[in-house]
């Protein structure tokens, strides 16, 4: 069976350009609907659905640039830019927005084909990846969003591990998705109608992690009064989902890694062992085999783990995909806080597509809420609505604010940088027991620790 053609937006001033394009998209059986005028394609873009606009710059009515804005911020679209411009500037900036060629006028049909057949490739994959989605009917704020190849490689990769059983390892930078990326293997996987059981290894207290793990029964140890099942035995059936896995002490990983091996645990207290049928994914944002050469992380351990290996590449990496998760973010938070959508300044997503993001999507996605929580205007996304580190204005855009803003700032860090040196001083320099100590996430505490630009506190006997 022929595939369903695709559908394209073909817009153009140029009729003789439209009627050549349309007659070669027509050809490879395509669904083409064409426009002159920049106004009626953003009137289409806003009503109906498009596999691939292909779009000039140049029209008389309308901002090219803008409409490819709108195309590449649609879920799922390929976007191909066609224009005479000679412009270097408007190039780049055309290339910034993460279309997927940019066809430069005068071209040769066999030119200009070579790039549709490769658009039409793509664009056909979407479609293929967005009923795969449908079809495992994910919930949305669990679907992966982007469309840079980083993101396209991911999707393709989850899809063809998800189905075995294998252990995943999944590593990055924090805010990139790990978690995001183990409920989707699940989701994708065999295991789907079981459970997914997540357990946070840094933010459990290591004299409780061993009972969280494997469980116990009554009378196991004093406080014992009832037989309590693992999280082991909880995934059975499902996935286990190991995150921070970088933080497990030592002496459990032995105990973990006959788990791995065996499949097989006894709770605390049991005399009998108990078969899990599980997969494992687990998660970190350290660099396990550093920990490994520093006797942190058991080597036997990492290579169980580490058998279908996940990177997970840091925001500012792939960031053309920056305005489909701000339109992502917005829709959703518009939802969430029952306001009508908002339009989003071309001006913000330029600051939003240089800035670093050391938070990556997390970051981004907490931006977005800030924004449209406390957004000045009802309609649209404005500068003055991001965080003045992001706008680049200076911070005083709030009638509100204290006149002291700046010095409480300073004040309020200068108690935390005493507090976490304290902490860290009285932990040896150790970040997980400091972490602990301070009710954070060690993820939280070394960001903190980047941000107020605290130096180490010399560990004692290793093991940072
Ligand atoms: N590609 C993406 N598309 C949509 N949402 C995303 C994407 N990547 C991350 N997110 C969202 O960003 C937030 C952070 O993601 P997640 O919690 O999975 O990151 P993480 O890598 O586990 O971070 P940490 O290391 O700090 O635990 C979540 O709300 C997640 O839904
Ligand atoms: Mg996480």
């Amino acid at each position: 069976m022929a595939p369903s053609p695709l559908r394209i937006l073909l817009v153009d001033d140029d009729p003789t350009i439209l009627e050549s394009v349309s007659g070669l998209l027509a050809r490879h059986g395509q669904d083409v609907v064409r426009t002159g005028s920049g106004l009626r394609a953003a009137r289409y873009l806003a009503d109906e659905r498009f596999d691939l606009v292909v779009v000039d710059l140049m029209l008389p009515d309308y901002h090219g640039l803008d409409l490819a804005r709108k195309a590449v911020s649609l879920p799922d679209t390929v976007v191909v830019v066609v224009s005479g411009t000679t412009s270097v500037e408007l190039v780049i900036e055309t290339m910034r927005l993460g279309i997927m060629d940019f066809i430069p006028k005068p071209f040769r049909v066999a030119e200009l084909e070579a790039a549709l057949v490769r658009a039409l490739e793509r664009a056909a994959a979407h479609r293929e990846a967005r009923r795969s989605m449908e079809e495992e009917d994910l919930t949305p704020g669990e679907v992966i969003i982007g469309n840079s190849p980083a993101i396209q490689d991911l999707r393709a990769l989850l899809r063809r591990v998800a189905p075995s059983g294998s252990t995943v390892l999944i590593t990055g930078p924090s805010g990139t998705g790990k978690e995001l990326v183990a409920r989707t293997l699940h989701r994708l996987s065999p295991r789907r109608g079981g459970p997914f059981v997540a357990i946070h290894c840094g933010a459990i207290p290591e004299n409780l992690l061993e009972d969280e793990l494997f469980g116990h029964v009554r009378g196991a140890f004093t406080d014992a009064s009832s037989d309590r099942l693992g999280r082991f035995q909880q995934a059975n059936g499902g996935t286990l989902f190991l995150d921070e896995i970088g933080t497990m002490p030592m002496g459990l990983q032995v105990k973990l890694l006959r788990v791995l091996q065996e499949r097989e645990v006894s709770p605390l207290g049991s005399p009998r062992v108990a078969r899990v049928d599980i997969r494992v994914v687990a998660a970190t944002n350290e660099d396990l085999l550093q920990l490994v050469a520093q006797k942190g992380f058991r080597e036997d351990l990492f290579y169980r783990l580490n058998v279908l290996p996940i990177h997970l590449l840091p925001l500012r990496d792939h960031a053309s995909d920056i305005p489909i998760l701000v339109s992502h973010f917005v829709r959703r938070f518009s939802r969430q806080l029952q306001l009508p959508p908002k339009l989003v300044d071309p001006a913000v997503l330029r600051r939003l597509e240089q800035y670093t993001w050391p938070g990556n999507v997390r970051e981004l996605e907490n931006v977005v809420e800030r924004a449209m929580a406390l957004g000045t205007s009802p309609d649209r996304l404005a500068l003055q609505d991001l965080p003045p580190e992001i706008s680049g204005l200076p911070d005083t855009g709030h009638e509100y604010t204290l006149p002291a803003r700046t010095d409480l700032d300073e004040f309020l860090g200068s108690v935390e940088r005493r507090l976490i040196r304290e902490a860290l001083s009285e932990c040896h320099g150790n970040k997980s027991e400091a972490s602990r100590r301070l009710g954070m996430r060690r993820t939280t505490l070394l960001h903190r620790l980047k941000v107020l630009g605290i130096e180490d506190v010399n560990p004692v006997g290793g093991n940072p």
